[in-house]
């Protein structure tokens, strides 16, 4: 390997002594590339996961065998799931001192919302409608898993959800394109940095590319039938937003869409992607959806399925084992050019390059970073940060919240309340079980000794296993806390009660029919309402739930989320004041399952406006209102914000032009606040029928009281346009609507023409 790096070396001063146009980079590459054997070049293509014992002496079975040879022999240019400083070395060093080109690994891993220090799931971080939060909990996520030897992680999942039955939804930012195009720049800066070669940036994955999160009734894989029109305005917006920040890797989808599989869309991630734009970093697959091609009845065998993929442009291919099997046949039989072998192989050694594999292969691999730079204070004390400024504070009657000075005696009750494994949240890298700050840990430390707390459970949520590959047995009849927790409840002022759902009910393969609260939780609510009506309801869920009645009688309800390490510090700071909360939510809470899929930004029907049960012939149903329990953007402080003086800088633009449009905001209250301020339009008539609002643009700001400011946005054709469904995008002449406000419902109103 020595010589490698010194043959890179030479190559890399005659590239910049050489004044060409080629970059050093390309030529680098290029040079690699050259050297290589068809073997080789596929075996950069093949991905391998790594769940065996890598630090161990040896590996415990036949495929484990078969891995090292592979690994030693040049067959595989990446693998997932090995991680540590110690393991990545030594898998490293495998490939590097025994391949013929030495070619380094790149090591992905599904670092989603913290490696070990966990921040809050990327839905609850969306609620807090700050970029600034998603960036840094990216950083130190980033700077976390490269001390454990990583390159690369499977994040940001960038899928656009507007169904809350299915799991993921957790993993992403919501409903909405827009807001979903901010984090997602966000969390790609967070991951990358300036620079993918430092030793604590890592490279990033746009997934899954694309339409996942519209699976046919919310169940996990199922097909996608969506169309040209939201495929262009809902779907890819966010995927562009994140190549615009150059992420390094995209990874593309389980799903079919219209009948095509993802994985096999040359309209995707050829005509879109690499072609119009022009993402110059690699594709991965999705684990085996290569091989599932065949479950889909889109490719006879795995052959069929490999040549598929390559020819669409899907460079790697994670654990299908198809590519390693049958590319060089396929290259032999002339069925696959091997242009297309090259410029995937080309792709991965530029990600490669960047991340300075080639200069030193084990950068990443430092025992002593992995010890001093991950779970730190200050990682702790970000994570604290990021998750009060994620809670949404859904009601809050008499003004129960934040909790009173002068209340003597909480109970904290509920099968949530003392759990410090929830809070973590599902993909969950490599956070430690148990580990998160529970409601009550963080209670007991904020109320202070004059308060007395009374703590019981109440009920179980869940009986016996709970991990990412095990459905959760949910408790249905064991009531033997019932009698404790009304006991607590009857003899303390306030009720805390933590309800909603286990960390492994949400995240992949965890969809469900029914989004209420499961198991024995609404009806220890019940029981405890009968005793004392001061209900807070602290919220843990990976989803929005469907909750009526306790969004009904409860008296507040504070979504938490799963909130990370830190949860129960974060959760105690809102409670008791120290943090004013600021989140809005990201994702429509419906009030029953039937009507999902439900979103704010809705088209009109021809028969709108009939709000409210029982009217017939108006598109309305007969048995719940239109209406959703708690909407998109929804979200209550403890001030209050006046909103004033909307002005828009012209009556009249071109198609090209731009308006300026300011509005004053004014707290009210009399506490200090943060408030998200949004930008809504609607496009009042069109070729294709537009919502009837949209958000183009928010600002989250905070104020003093009786403070006041002028918060200004700018819109120019890149918010006033849509695509029609064949991809052109057009800003059409007609009356544009510009509502402001602190969510969709409370807006000031305006107008403005394109002519
Ligand atoms: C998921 C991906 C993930 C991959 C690797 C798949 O099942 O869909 O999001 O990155 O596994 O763990």
């Amino acid at each position: 390997m020595k010589q490698t790096i010194g043959f890179i070396i030479l190559l890399l001063g005659l590239a910049s002594c050489s004044g060409g146009s080629v970059s050093e980079e390309e030529q680098f590459v290029g040079d690699l590339l050259a050297k290589m054997t068809l073997e080789e070049k596929i075996g950069q293509l093949n991905q391998r996961t790594g769940q065996w014992e890598m630090t161990g002496p040896a590996p415990k079975n036949d495929n484990s065998q078969q891995l090292l040879d592979d690994l030693k022999n040049g067959r595989v240019g990446s693998m997932l799931n090995v991680v540590g400083a110690d393991a990545t070395r030594k898998a490293q060093k495998l490939v590097v001192e025994n391949s013929r080109l030495g070619i380094p690994l790149i090591f992905g891993y599904d670092v989603i919302h913290g490696q070990k220090t966990m921040f809050p799931i990327p839905l609850g971080e969306a609620a807090s409608w700050n970029p600034d939060l998603a960036k840094l909990s990216s950083q130190i996520a980033a700077k976390e898993a490269a001390a454990m030897g990583l390159h690369w992680t499977f994040a940001p999942m960038l899928d656009v959800g507007r169904d809350a039955r299915w799991g993921r939804v957790m993993e992403g930012a919501g409903e909405d394109a827009f807001l979903g195009s901010v984090f997602a720049k966000a969390r790609v800066e967070g991951f990358q940095g300036d620079d993918l070669s430092s030793e604590l940036t890592i490279a990033a994955c746009a997934k899954h590319f694309a339409g996942y999160a519209f699976s046919e009734s919310g169940r996990d894989y199922n097909v996608v039938e969506i169309g040209g029109e939201s495929l262009h305005n809902l779907v890819l917006p966010p995927f562009k937003a994140a190549t615009d920040a150059d992420v390094a890797t995209f990874m593309n989808a389980f799903n079919t869409i219209d009948g095509m599989p993802a994985t096999a869309s040359s309209y995707l991630q050829r005509t879109v992607l690499k072609g119009q734009w022009g993402f110059d970093g690699f594709v991965v697959s999705d684990w085996n959806s290569i091989g599932e091609m065949i479950e889909h009845g889109a490719a006879a065998n795995l052959k069929e399925a490999a040549e598929r993929a390559i020819l669409a442009g899907s460079d790697m291919d994670m654990e299908a084992h198809a590519y390693v099997g049958h590319l060089k046949e396929l290259i032999e039989e002339g069925a696959v050019d091997i242009k297309y072998i090259d410029d995937a192989v080309r792709r991965i050694l530029t990600i490669k390059y960047r991340l300075g594999l080639f200069e030193d292969p084990y950068r990443y691999c430092d025992e002593n970073k992995e010890k001093d730079l991950i779970y730190t204070a200050e990682h702790r004390e970000a994570a604290r940060k990021i998750a009060r400024e994620s809670m949404v504070l859904l009601k809050n009657n008499n003004g129960i919240l934040p909790i009173d000075k002068e209340v003597k005696s909480i109970a904290v009750i509920g099968p949530l309340a003392d759990d410090k494994d929830s809070p973590l949240g599902n993909w969950r890298a490599q956070a430690i079980p148990n580990s998160a700050v529970s409601l009550i840990e963080g209670v007991r430390e904020a109320a202070g000794s004059d308060v007395k707390i009374n703590f019981a459970k109440g009920c179980d949520l869940s009986i016996g296993k709970r991990t990412f590959f095990d459905f959760m047995t949910i408790n249905e009849d064991d009531r033997s806390g019932f009698k404790e927790a009304i006991r607590a409840a009857k003899k303390s002022d306030v009720v805390l009660l933590a309800i909603g759902e286990d960390a492994f009910q949400s995240g992949e393969g965890r969809s469900q029919t029914d989004i209420g609260l499961a198991g024995l939780q609404m009806e220890l609510f019940d029981e405890i309402y009968k005793v004392n009506k001061n209900i807070v309801v602290v919220l843990m869920t990976g989803r929005p739930v469907a909750i009526p009645e306790i969004a009904e009688k409860a008296t507040a309800i504070l979504e938490t989320w799963h909130a990370g390490s830190e949860a129960g510090h974060a959760m105690a700071d809102v409670l008791f004041g120290k943090y004013n909360p600021s989140g809005k939510l990201p994702m429509t809470f419906p009030r029953n399952v039937g009507q999902i899929p439900i979103y704010y930004n809705y088209k009109n029907t021809g028969r709108p406006g009939a709000e409210g049960a029982g009217q017939t012939l108006w598109s309305c149903f007969t048995d719940s209102p239109n209406s959703p329990l708690y909407a998109f953007g929804h979200g209550l402080s403890y001030t209050s914000f006046t909103y004033s003086d909307l002005k828009i800088s012209e009556n009249v633009i071109s198609a090209d032009g731009n308006v300026i449009v300011s509005v004053t905001v004014k707290n009210s209250g009399d506490v200090a606040g943060e408030e998200v301020v949004q930008l809504y339009i609607q496009d009042e008539v069109a070729t294709y029928a537009r919502p009837v609002i949209e958000l183009k643009g928010f600002d989250k700001i905070a104020l003093a009281p009786n403070e006041s400011k002028e918060v200004q946005f700018s819109l120019t054709n890149a918010e006033l346009g849509y695509f029609h469904p064949n991809g052109t995008y057009m800003v059409e002449p007609g009356t544009f609507k510009v509502m402001i406000g602190g969510s969709p419902s409370s807006t000031l109103k305006s107008s403005f023409e394109i002519k």
